[in-house]
């Protein structure tokens, strides 16, 4: 469908696999004529023009979309989300596809979120903010957990990319990360426990106007069998053969419409992605928490099924369009994202390993990849590389990214063996 604007130049920002996999699906679009990535990575240079920038700044990001002409910014992460960079570059009378400042705060402050929810009236986790040291122990006590069934949730409110979570049955463990996020002057957010099996949905939010993508799962342990801490994610796949369409039906219909409501209604009104993360509880979906932005992994298998023109979507949604936009059309099939990282992660991560077989192409997407002098492509992040394989059902699409996996070496790296394997054998049930 044309939008009145038939070559479009859309400049992306960010520098991981999301914001990779936005480019190669971007591509796909007929009316984007131009694609620029700012600062991008070793990989994105390959799709993209790509340019330094200060990602925080809204003065610079809008200095380069003006430069460079961009008709469409597209702001991947949440760092400048939460510090307001798409409201500069809206404000110079560009379009944008990301939040303001305001709306962020879903992700940005968990406080903002709860009451939002709370005032949405939607299923989430009971929760209680500790800033004083002093009521750290009542406060642990009064979220135990009951018969060793369930387990301690200790959250930095504020942004912690993916890394500032606690989920655990020890007691002590519970209580020395939450006093190190007090000593780091951070607030803390408990929260009770939600059982169930855990779903990502990314909703491209106008206002009150919602259009669900296919909803995904994220691995967030960094070892097989969710062992280990908690990393940015380390794989995800979609669609979930064991979610009913009516419970996606019910996510959007009773979570994430009223939240954007509730949004407008403050003054707030969300215009970007999004991401609702929910467990699936016996009592129905319940919410984790929000993020102002498309998830990563997830991304990266959910663009690989997506037929429809990505450009036009996202535009449509910045410029207040998207209720006049067609239904989205996918791919048969699914997709498995495996994300390769480097030695350490998600701890301090060994860098400037070289990278061999990673082949350029849209099945291995860079995050953490930077180009040697030489040429060579080196780690350069934590998470270095997200491989993707598409098939004709699960264990086709796992086959596919495991098969691509195999051809790449970095020394010292790690993933995960089982991403989407307990669907794929049917061992997921609701
Ligand atoms: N997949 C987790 C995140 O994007 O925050």
């Amino acid at each position: 469908m044309l939008l009145g604007c038939a070559s479009v130049h859309v400049l992306v920002v960010g520098s991981g696999a999301r914001e990779h996999a936005l480019l190669l699906a971007l591509r796909r679009d007929p009316e984007v004529e131009a694609l620029s990535v700012a600062p991008g990575n070793a990989g994105t240079a390959a799709v993209a023009d790509q340019y330094e920038v200060d990602v925080t700044s809204g003065e610079a990001v809008t200095a380069l979309a003006r430069r460079i002409g961009a008709d469409l910014v597209v702001i991947g992460p949440e760092v400048p989300l939460v510090l307001g960079v798409a409201d500069a570059v809206r404000a110079a009378g560009i379009a944008c596809f990301g939040p303001s400042k305001d709306a962020s705060r879903i992700e940005g402050s968990k406080a903002f979120a709860k009451d939002v929810m709370t005032a949405a009236g939607v299923r989430t986790a009971v929760s209680e903010i500790v800033d004083n040291p002093a009521h750290l122990d009542a406060a642990l006590d009064r979220f135990g957990p009951p018969a060793g069934q369930a387990a301690w949730v200790v959250k930095d409110d504020g942004l912690a990319a993916g890394k500032g979570v606690v989920v655990t049955t020890d007691r002590d463990a519970a209580r020395a990360h939450a006093a190190s996020l007090l000593d780091a002057g951070h607030p803390v957010l408990l929260e009770s426990f939600l059982d169930g099996p855990e779903v990502s949905l990314f909703c491209v939010v106008d206002g009150e106007t919602v259009v669900p993508l296919l909803p995904a799962q994220d691995f967030k342990r960094v070892g097989d069998g969710d062992t280990g801490p908690n990393t940015g994610g380390m794989g995800a796949y979609t669609p979930l053969p064991w979610l009913p369409a009516d419970v996606t039906r019910r996510i959007v219909d009773e979570i994430v419409k009223p939240v954007a409501a509730e949004l407008v209604r403050r003054g707030s009104a969300f215009s970007g992605l999004l991401y609702a993360g929910l467990a699936i509880t016996s009592n129905g979906p319940a919410v984790v928490e929000f993020n102002c932005r498309f998830g990563d992994p997830e991304t990266q298998a959910v663009l690989a099924l997506l037929e429809s023109p990505l450009g036009q979507l996202l535009r449509a949604a910045a410029i207040g369009e998207l209720a006049g936009q067609p239904p989205l059309q996918w791919r048969d099939g699914a997709a498995v994202t495996v994300v390769v990282a480097a030695e350490n992660y998600p701890g301090r991560p060994r860098v400037g390993d070289v990278i061999h077989g990673a082949a350029d192409g849209d099945t291995v997407l860079h995050a953490g990849t930077a180009r040697r002098d030489d040429g060579a492509l080196v780690s350069a992040g934590g998470r270095v590389l997200s491989v993707v394989g598409t098939g004709a059902d699960l264990v086709a699409a796992r086959e596919a990214a495991y098969a691509t996996l195999a051809a790449i070496r970095l020394p010292g790296s790690h993933f995960r063996h089982d991403i989407g394997q307990a669907a794929a054998e049917g061992r997921i049930a609701l």
